[in-house]
């Protein structure tokens, strides 16, 4: 692909789909996807690692996008909350968050989405003090946190149901 002088192609798939948009070796992976692929979804905050508004998962690991190149990903797999379910639709961990007041502003949101995404990957049926330690790295100035770990529960459960049922 013909870039800009000083930008390389970075190809990326993103919630399932090819992507393709110019750099700089020094865009954040945060700005790639806001800014290059307009997906705005992914919230940027302190950008400097602590707060954990743009976590994202990178080859189903969470990242956090304000730390990691747009370059250093090519040819990985992000999804960002834009994926998580068909447009109009909201995913069960969505719902879950919908259902217990896990959120009012939204900002910290996306990231939580993704982290509890990852954590429910890794371990199906935490415990309250597990949820606590998984999400510790994505901070919320809104909801005390008791609604968010609620809703981690609520999708930890059904998603346990749906499989007995199964
Ligand atoms: S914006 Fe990346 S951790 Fe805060
Ligand atoms: S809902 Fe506002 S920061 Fe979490």
């Amino acid at each position: 692909m013909k870039t800009r002088q000083g930008t390389v192609a970075v190809e990326l798939t993103v919630n399932g789909e090819k992507r393709v948009a110019a750099a700089e070796p020094r865009m954040l992976l945060t700005d790639f996807l806001r800014h290059g692929l307009g997906l705005t979804g992914t919230h940027v905050g302190c950008e400097q690692g602590v707060c954990g508004a743009c976590t994202v998962l990178v080859d189903g690991q969470p990242a956090r996008a304000c730390l990691t190149f747009a370059v250093q990903v090519e040819g990985g797999c992000v999804d960002t909350v834009e994926g998580m379910a068909e447009p109009g639709a909201l995913s069960d961990v969505q719902q879950a968050f919908r259902a217990e007041h896990g959120l009012q502003c939204g900002f910290c949101t996306p990231g939580m989405l993704a982290s509890t995404e990852a954590l429910l990957q890794e371990n199906p049926d935490p415990t309250d003090d597990e949820i606590r330690e998984y999400l510790s790295g994505n901070v919320c100035r809104c909801t005390g946190y008791q609604g968010i770990i609620a809703a981690v529960r609520r999708v930890a459960n059904e998603r346990k149901a749906a499989s007995r049922d199964a």
